[in-house]
């Protein structure tokens, strides 16, 4: 038994989440929390939304909500709709928390205590009549490059341009439309990650077991042209964790926060430690996930997020951390394992949460079950390459996968049951050649889908399970135990036995990948019996004979051509 910490990139705050989102990160890091579970290891799975910055400030004014209101809102929006989605963190935290405060400022600190920060004066435009410095995105005016009006100081929604706040013609405050703007000196923090180039280099390339994908994007940041630059960590905003703060190896940041990417990967130990508070546990219950001087060295941590992520995860948070770990004493974790995705595509475009394009969090489950969609999602993730949802390919997976191989075997077998031998397991007859071969190769299947799941080589899992379903029918299929039983009630006894068995058995292999579903199924067998098989013969003799069982109701339902058609052209268009 090990222990291993999974972290899934926090999604920012601001709106709901799509598939697209989900598929990227939480999803799949729900997945292999369910399966290293089942395979008894202890696992801390965490995850948490990133509050701060100026898309929450944005977001918070548009909807006419102070920005802690609306945080505080959207924060449970996307807890529920994450347990909906039977996400099964330990704990979904916020980067707001008093726990990421404390510890953020603590970084800080601390690099500052190293020599790793640096104060460094800038030109910032300064709003008169707000008495503020403006960050780039607060500053509206009109594009250079295609003549847009509402052009922000990063950037052009409309040409997607990328701007200086001084390239706008006519600029504004985007807070308050004021045009009194100048440029003033003001003075920010940079953390010197030069400084910590090698110690970075040494760490990545030690990392032999990562894919190259990942490899090559964290030493492409390093090396590419100046290579990897000193960055600012204070931005001067009024929502985020204060940057001026008791102990400060600095003075004059007041009314600076810290910038939203240095806090946010903090975030996963804080909310590690916000699970403590919650449970009522002491410090010593969340550091020994994070800290090698109180028990880390023994836990494999593991990060799940999407490609964009990388090189926040790659170079930035374990600049952080070395950094900080240069102190001595308490050695912060380092991630073991970078598990990236790239994107998944929505039915000929791109997911898009400014145009409301594609089905979002909410969206999806109020169409349908959770299982529908995890099942979709996680067996066509977007791993070596982006992938794309359509609607028919999601009926085909759903109709066939689901419904016809694992739904029906369910089915038939329970209903079978019933009718000639009751709602119980039935007794005698003996077991034959055909079903050695059908032990054997499910035995292959399972210990292939094991090394698939350790790997996290998520769409390669989930065909093998859906092989392993597939294995069951065509046993039922061949051994027909409605023919036999008109001639050897035995027989057919034994044959339903052990497919009574395989329903208990499919609801442990697939519990990572559709949690509700397999429940159902472990319920009618009238079992909890969750655990993971060894010797699978003598996994499918759990049940023994006389046992009770009921018959599910329909495991899956099929997606009509209607729905289809009718779900494309709702999702088609713009959220409202
Ligand atoms: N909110 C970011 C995103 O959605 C991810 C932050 S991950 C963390 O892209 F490392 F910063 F926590
Ligand atoms: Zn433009």
């Amino acid at each position: 038994m090990a222990r291993i910490l999974i972290t899934s990139a926090i999604p920012y705050i601001n709106g709901i989440k799509h598939l697209g989102n989900l598929v990227g990160s939480q999803l799949p890091a729900d997945l292999t929390a369910r399966y290293l579970r089942a395979r008894g290891h202890e696992v801390m799975f965490i995850c948490a939304t990133d509050e701060h910055g100026t898309p929450a400030e944005l977001a918070a004014a548009k909807a006419g909500k102070p920005v802690e209101a609306y945080c505080a809102e959207m924060h449970e929006v996307q807890k529920a709709l994450g347990a909906g989605f039977r996400l099964s963190f330990d704990h979904f935290g916020r980067s707001s928390s008093a726990r990421n405060r404390a510890l953020t400022q603590y970084f800080a600190r601390t690099l500052g205590e190293q020599g790793l920060i640096a104060e460094v004066a800038e030109q910032q435009v300064f709003s008169i009549d707000d008495n503020r410095f403006l960050p780039d995105r607060y500053i509206e005016g009109t594009c250079p490059n295609c003549g847009y009006d509402k052009a922000r100081g990063d950037q052009c929604e409309n040409c997607t341009k990328q701007l200086d706040p001084t390239d706008l013609i006519n600029p504004r405050s985007a807070v308050s439309g004021s045009t009194r703007l100048e440029v003033r000196e003001t003075k920010h923090l940079y953390l010197r990650q030069k400084s910590l180039r090698e110690d970075l280099r040494a760490w990545i390339t030690s990392k032999s077991d990562w894919p190259v994908l990942t490899t090559s994007i964290a030493l492409k940041w390093l090396d590419d042209g100046e290579g990897l630059q000193d960055r600012g960590i204070t931005r001067d905003l009024y929502w985020g964790v204060p940057a001026q703060f008791e102990g400060a190896p600095w003075q004059g940041m007041d009314g600076k926060v810290f910038y939203v990417w240095f806090d946010a990967p903090i975030e996963y130990i804080a909310a590690t430690a916000e699970w403590a508070d919650a449970q009522g546990l002491g410090d010593e219950a969340w550091q020994r996930w994070w800290r090698t001087d109180k028990g880390a060295e023994d836990v494999r941590y593991i990060e799940f997020m999407g490609k964009d992520n990388v090189p926040f995860h790659t170079l930035s948070f374990p600049a952080t951390i070395i950094g900080a770990n240069r102190a001595g004493g308490a050695q912060w974790k380092l991630v073991d394992y970078i598990k990236s995705f790239n994107y998944l595509n929505y039915d000929g475009g791109q997911f898009s949460t400014s145009q409301g394009r594609g089905v979002f969090m909410d969206q999806a489950l109020s169409i349908l079950p959770a299982d529908y969609w995890r099942w979709w999602l996680l067996s066509h993730a977007p791993e070596s390459s982006d992938s794309e949802f359509t609607w028919e390919n999601f009926q085909a997976s759903v109709n066939k996968d689901l419904a016809d191989v694992l739904g029906n075997f369910v089915s038939r077998i329970t209903k079978f049951c019933r009718s000639k031998f009751g709602e119980v397991v039935p007794e005698g007859g003996a077991t034959g050649p055909r079903e050695e071969i059908l032990i054997g190769e499910l035995t292959a299947r399972i210990r292939a889908y094991e090394g698939l799941m350790e790997a996290m080589e998520v769409r390669k899992a989930a065909a093998e399970l859906r092989a392993i379903w597939v294995a069951g029918n065509e046993y039922l299929q061949s051994a027909a135990p409605w023919t036999v039983v008109k001639t050897d009630a035995a027989a057919a006894a034994a044959q339903v036995r052990l497919s009574l068995n395989l329903t208990r058995l499919y609801a442990v292999l697939s519990a990572p990948f559709i949690p509700d579903a397999a429940a159902a199924m472990m319920a009618a067998m009238g079992c909890e019996d969750w655990s993971w098989p060894g010797d699978i013969a003598a996994a499918l003799e759990v049940l023994p004979a006389g046992h009770a069982f009921t018959v599910p109701d329909v495991l899956f339902r099929k997606i009509t051509d209607e729905e289809r058609a009718d779900w494309q052209t709702r999702f088609a268009g713009v959220r409202t």
